[in-house]
């Protein structure tokens, strides 16, 4: 069976979808989890546009072992050097370029001639195999440029060195039939792809829902690589789910008969992480891992299932990862127990980590009789999120009710250790408590969204905040999950504010003018 590799892109093109940026340490606990998953390529940011990306790129590089580590890079010397800086320490760097090549992009965007783009791209391709033998290469909005140029450019950079050429289908505008045609004319028409071994890749985005497709009719076409999110996050309408594209290859290896190196059974935690980290939520009827994947609701589907659960179930939820042993701990559960748990969710915690989820376990527990795979899961995830805290939540106090002014005494701990306290009345119990943790941290900002849920089943769930805060002109998301909802309000407020924090203190420290426009 013929393999295509799979490129993950949720760190480049997933992160610059609005709302979700990440910061090092996330984004480290990401690529380690795309590693184990089995992701053969990891673009891990595009170097050039901010020092929290290069940064970002760099300690993946150095941290991954078996996954190759890309850096995305325009066609300018700058860039390149950067990108390639960045992947140095990787085990298997990789450095990606690109240049648009449309006719709409040539004229309106880049006001450059066909030769001069080729002549670009050359010279960037050669730059790039200076610093590394993997060199990707890019025609952005291929599948809008005509045939015979796009022909002409891909046979330039390989002549110049590049080893994969993705084809992306920029703007989502392709339909399955004419992005494969264009992988078959490529293979036609440019013999360097066939007598070289080069690697034809697909990129597509979802403007009109046919990601996926387009990227299975590449495979079909011979692309032996496939571009993709995790959750199919990404620029505009998202990219291509990784998820979707690795099991529509399963379970229809009979038509496909194509493998990939991804191990499927990680797929739903992962997925979890990433929704959790960037704060994009899943929608329940998401393909493969959304809530409602498995979920039959009519009474047919139900006795069908019963009877014979291949009747109405195509793949089994086991087989994405989705636990299906609904085992309840409670707080006579024992460490052994608790560890066995995290590890059949898919979390691989350090000692260190374990020992603070554990204790975190035991006083939930405390709280609440029975925890459920939804509160352990959410326990961790949350915990993940937390080893980057500037201001610590000490203490809440809260009045409110009708015929009451509501107002919070909020006490924190901060930077530098101290116990503070102050109070502040409001609109509603929020409102105060937000308003106390402005006037003790001095940071301010409009609240743009909040949301509430219960995290399990039963009155004593816990209770999940998310929300959006716009800072000047960051918008950044923070997450509190308690078993006490203004406390879990208190907590995302502050994550929000301690992300503020973290990224301003390593933008202004290392870089504070490499600002550059992502692609
Ligand atoms: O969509 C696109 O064209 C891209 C390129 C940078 C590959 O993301
Ligand atoms: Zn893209």
């Amino acid at each position: 069976m013929d393999t295509v590799r799979i490129f993950d892109t949720t760190l480049r093109d997933g992160e610059q979808s609005p709302g979700a940026t990440l910061d090092l340490p996330e984004k480290l606990e990401i690529a380690r989890q795309l590693e184990l998953l089995g992701v053969d390529i990891i673009e891990a940011g595009f170097p050039i546009s901010s020092q929290g990306d290069f940064e970002s790129v760099k300690a993946i590089a150095a941290t991954l072992t078996k996954a190759s580590v890309c850096g995305l890079s325009r066609c300018t010397p700058k860039d390149i050097e950067r990108a390639g800086e960045a992947v140095k320490n990787a085990a298997k760097p990789r450095i990606h370029v690109f240049c648009a090549t449309s006719k709409i992009h040539r004229d309106h965007k880049l006001r450059k001639g066909k030769e001069d783009i080729i002549r670009i791209s050359v010279e960037s391709v050669k730059q790039a195999r200076g610093y590394v033998s993997d060199v990707e290469f890019s025609p952005e909005d291929a599948s809008r440029t005509e045939l015979e140029f796009l022909a002409d450019i891909c046979a330039a950079v390989i002549e110049a060195g590049a080893t994969t050429l993705n084809i992306p289908d920029t703007v989502g505008y392709a339909t399955p039939k004419t992005y494969g045609e264009v992988f078959k004319y490529l293979i036609d028409h440019v013999p360097a792809i066939k007598a070289r071994g080069i690697i034809l890749s697909s990129h597509c985005h979802n403007d009109l829902g046919l990601a996926v497709a387009n990227s299975l009719a590449a495979a079909e076409n011979g692309a032996r690589q496939i571009e993709c999110t995790i959750n199919g996050i990404g620029e505009r309408a998202g990219n291509a789910s990784l998820e979707e594209v690795v099991m529509a290859l399963k379970v229809r290896g009979d038509f496909y008969n194509i493998g990939t190196n991804i191990d499927a059974s990680k797929l739903y935690p992962t997925s979890r992480m990433v929704s959790t980290l960037t704060g994009l939520v899943v929608q329940r009827n998401k393909a493969i891992v959304g809530q409602n994947a498995f979920a039959h609701e009519a009474g047919i589907h139900q006795d069908g299932v019963l009877k014979f659960r291949e009747t109405y179930e195509i793949m089994s939820p086991e087989s994405v990862g989705i636990p299906q042993n609904t085992m309840v701990l409670g707080k006579h559960s024992g460490r052994h127990a608790f560890k066995n748990r995290t590890v059949e969710l898919g979390f691989s915690l350090n000692d260190e980590q374990l020992e603070i989820a554990f204790n975190r376990f035991k006083t939930l527990a405390d709280k609440k009789k029975e925890v459920f795979d939804e509160d352990l899961e959410a326990l961790i995830d949350d915990q993940l999120e937390l080893d980057s805290q500037v201001w610590v939540l000490q203490g809440l106090q809260v009045t409110a009710g009708s015929n009451t002014i509501p107002t919070a005494t909020v006490t924190l701990k901060d930077t530098n250790g101290e116990l503070i306290t102050d109070a502040s009345v409001g609109d509603g119990p929020v409102d105060a408590i937000y308003s106390a943790i402005q006037r003790l941290t001095g940071v301010s900002g409009k609240l743009l969204d909040y949301r509430i849920r219960a995290v399990s089943k039963g009155k004593e769930a816990q209770g999940e905040v998310q929300i959006e805060l716009q800072h000047a002109d960051k918008v950044i998301r923070g997450r509190g999950l308690s078993t006490d909802i203004l406390e879990a309000s208190a907590l995302a407020y502050l994550n929000a504010i301690n992300r503020l924090r973290s990224a301003a203190a390593r933008e202004s420290r290392l870089h504070p003018h490499a600002v550059v426009e992502h692609p």
